[in-house]
């Protein structure tokens, strides 16, 4: 699949603006291979990290993040494949370091049931070796465990990290889908397909709407709440109080919070592309493009990505989300990629672009030589005062986007 975009893309487009040298620069890999030479026994995650040392903080393999780091290792075992020994990305077995780091994710009792993410490594895993049978085992796993939570009433799959009377979305779990599909070509059980399409369909009604104030639409990247039962909602910040009419039952509750949250739009972009890539369905490039103008058209003068687009700007300062700029690169790119598939080439140049805006704003802020993270910046979870500090998906996706720009011919190592 991958070859068939590069293929794709050979048709050239200007570059917009530089691409930032550290995307390449010896200290990505340095900082993550001191971070793989530690692994703990038994097997713990970077999540986020200490806010003043900069240091990483460690978490059990359930924990939902847990995935990224063994995925990053494989990024770099990618990146030397694409860079050969520049920048001390040579001499150092990325690939079994990943292998080995996926170890905790394979599923257990633990992994399976608790959270939603931890398919990741697997999946590139069989980029690799598609014959991996601990991989494809995994993914199968994983997709059946991600089917259950499936509900035919609702249209979606649930929150299992929060099983209480209402039936939580959000947003992320956009991203998520993909193990459906990566499972049914192992399977051929086209179930799993139809689950991702249908999710994806109930996210877009309930989860994206209009607001003539702005765009014709506007993301809401925060959780939907469908309640199956009688009974008051869930008290919770994310969780509103305006209801709309809905089949039988059902009542779904649209938060009337006034908030887009920056990451839940960067992951509800990247889904889109990528449901958009499985499908080819047009409804859901237009959802890509609707989530991608607004989180483009709202970046501050600044240029700093908020952790919340309406977050208040008074008190300053508004804490920024550097993990969720470099998903929104990512995603950007992706998207570009999809435009060129429906010969949209303006659209594709203006994506890319926005990406590589982002990206150099991004590194000029939050790169961060003297932490064990590449990056500072992130905002983990503002209501619990989890701010400022590095997160482990934003370091992998800060990684990503410097191979996808090399492998689209944009830079150089
Ligand atoms: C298969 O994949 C798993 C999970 O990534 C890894 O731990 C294992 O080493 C791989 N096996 C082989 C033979 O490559
Ligand atoms: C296909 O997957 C669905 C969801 O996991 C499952 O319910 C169904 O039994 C599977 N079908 C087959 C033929 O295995
Ligand atoms: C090309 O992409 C841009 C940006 O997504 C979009 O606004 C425009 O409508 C697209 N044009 C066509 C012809 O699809
Ligand atoms: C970015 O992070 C650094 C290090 O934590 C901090 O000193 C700086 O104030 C932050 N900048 C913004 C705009 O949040
Ligand atoms: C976060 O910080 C604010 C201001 O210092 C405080 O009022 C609030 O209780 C803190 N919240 C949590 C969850 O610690």
């Amino acid at each position: 699949m991958r070859n068939l975009i590069v293929a794709v893309l050979a048709v050239p487009l200007a570059l917009a603006t530089t691409v930032p040298p550290e995307l390449f620069s010896p200290l990505v890999a340095r900082k993550v291979l001191a971070t793989a030479n530690t692994l703990p026994s038994p097997i713990q995650y970077p999540q986020y990290t200490d806010t003043t040392t900069g240091n990483w903080l460690l978490f059990n393999s359930d924990a939902w993040s847990s995935g990224f780091f063994p995925s990053t290792l494989y990024e770099m075992h990618r990146r030397q494949k694409l860079c050969g020994h520049k920048h001390g990305v040579g001499g150092v077995d990325w690939l079994q370091l990943g292998r080995t780091w996926s170890t905790g994710e394979i599923p257990s009792k633990r992994t399976i049931g608790t959270s939603h993410d931890v398919g990741f490594p697997f999946i590139e895993e069989l980029k690799i070796n598609p014959r991996n049978e601990t991989a494809r085992t995994a993914v199968k796993i994983f997709a059946t465990a991600l089917a259950k939570r499936f509900n035919a009433k609702v249209g979606c799959t649930r929150n299992e990290d929060s099983p209480g009377p209402n039936f939580q979305v959000i947003i992320d779990y956009m991203v998520d889908l993909e193990v459906l599909f990566v499972a049914e070509e192992i399977t051929g059980n086209h179930t799993l397909r139809d689950i991702a399409i249908k999710h994806a369909d109930t996210t877009i009604a309930n989860h994206i709407r209009p607001d003539g104030r702005r765009h014709n639409l506007i993301a809401k990247g925060i959780s939907v709440d469908f309640i199956l039962r009688n009974g008051p909602p869930k008290d919770s910040l994310m969780t509103g109080t305006e209801s709309q009419s809905s089949p039988d039952d059902m009542i779904v509750l649209i938060p009337v919070l006034y908030s887009t949250w920056s990451r839940g739009q960067a992951w509800g972009i990247y889904g889109y592309a990528n449901m958009h890539l499985r499908t080819n369905f047009p409804r859901y490039l237009k959802t890509a493009r609707r989530l991608a103008t607004y989180f483009v058209s709202n970046i501050p003068s600044d240029g700093i990505v908020p952790w919340d687009f309406n977050a208040p700007t008074i008190p300053a300062p508004r804490p920024a989300d550097s993990s969720a700029a470099t998903i929104a690169v990512n995603a950007l790119l992706l998207l570009s990629q999809r435009e060129l598939t429906v010969g949209n080439s303006t659209g594709a140049r203006f994506w890319r672009k926005s990406a590589l805006f982002i990206l150099r704003d991004i590194t000029n802020l939050a790169w961060r030589p003297e932490w064990e993270s590449l990056l500072s910046n992130g905002t983990m979870n503002f209501p619990a005062n989890n701010t400022l500090t590095g997160i482990v998906y934003g370091d992998y996706y800060f990684i990503r986007a410097g191979n996808e720009l090399k492998e689209l011919g944009l830079t150089s190592c």
